[in-house]
């Protein structure tokens, strides 16, 4: 299982239910990272794409703990057990952890690589994603700069690796 985020300088990713940064070029890489894969999200990731819907070309596993949840195209898990049990089968390189915090947090110690588009700007957030640099448990592999978003904030595709 890989998480993959984009972060602001203090690991902010959202407020009030959304995004932080805009940046076409790290949508169009979460897009041709993830297709094809699993996603994995909580219900309030779900309910911030348009109109609710999951991903397309994408199974979508949504955690909720509402006993009566139902979405079309999505399957629905109460709980990390049941997460891990619906992708105990998948080739693990294509199962994506798509967030928000609380999944993060929650499944990141199931994750062996984290995908993180590192932008240099400090955006006013109430979600973070951890911060992999003060933890001993991660260590980047790889930054790859990738120049500017439309708003001329420069950002990096970061790589970090859970030490086993
Ligand atoms: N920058 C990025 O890359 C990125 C990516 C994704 C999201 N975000 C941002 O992150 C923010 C949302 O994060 P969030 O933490 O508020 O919400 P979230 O993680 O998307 O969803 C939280 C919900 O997931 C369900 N859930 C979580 N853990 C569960 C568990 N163990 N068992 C059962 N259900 C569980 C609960 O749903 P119920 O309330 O239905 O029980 C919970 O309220 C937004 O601002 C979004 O834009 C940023």
């Amino acid at each position: 299982m890989r998480a993959i985020v984009a972060v602001c300088k203090n690991w902010g990713i959202g407020k009030d239910g959304h995004l932080i940064v805009r940046n076409r070029a790290d949508m169009k890489h979460f897009v041709s990272s993830t297709m094809g894969g699993t996603v994995v999200m909580g219900r309030k990731t779900l309910d911030s794409f348009s109109k609710g819907r999951p991903l397309k070309g994408r199974r979508n596993i949504v955690l909720t703990h509402r006993e009566d949840f139902v979405r079309e195209g999505v399957e629905v898990a109460h709980s990390i057990e049941e997460v891990l049990a619906l992708v105990a089968s998948c080739n693990p390189e294509q199962v994506w952890v798509i967030g928000g915090a609380s999944v993060y947090r929650e499944l990141l110690p199931y994750c062996s690589s984290a995908i993180v588009t590192k932008h240099e700007c400090l955006c006013p957030a109430d979600s973070f994603f951890p911060n992999l640099d003060e933890s001993p448990s991660w260590h980047e592999a790889s930054c790859e700069s990738k120049g500017l978003t439309e708003e001329n904030v420069p950002y990096a595709f970061v790589t970090y690796v859970h030490r086993s």
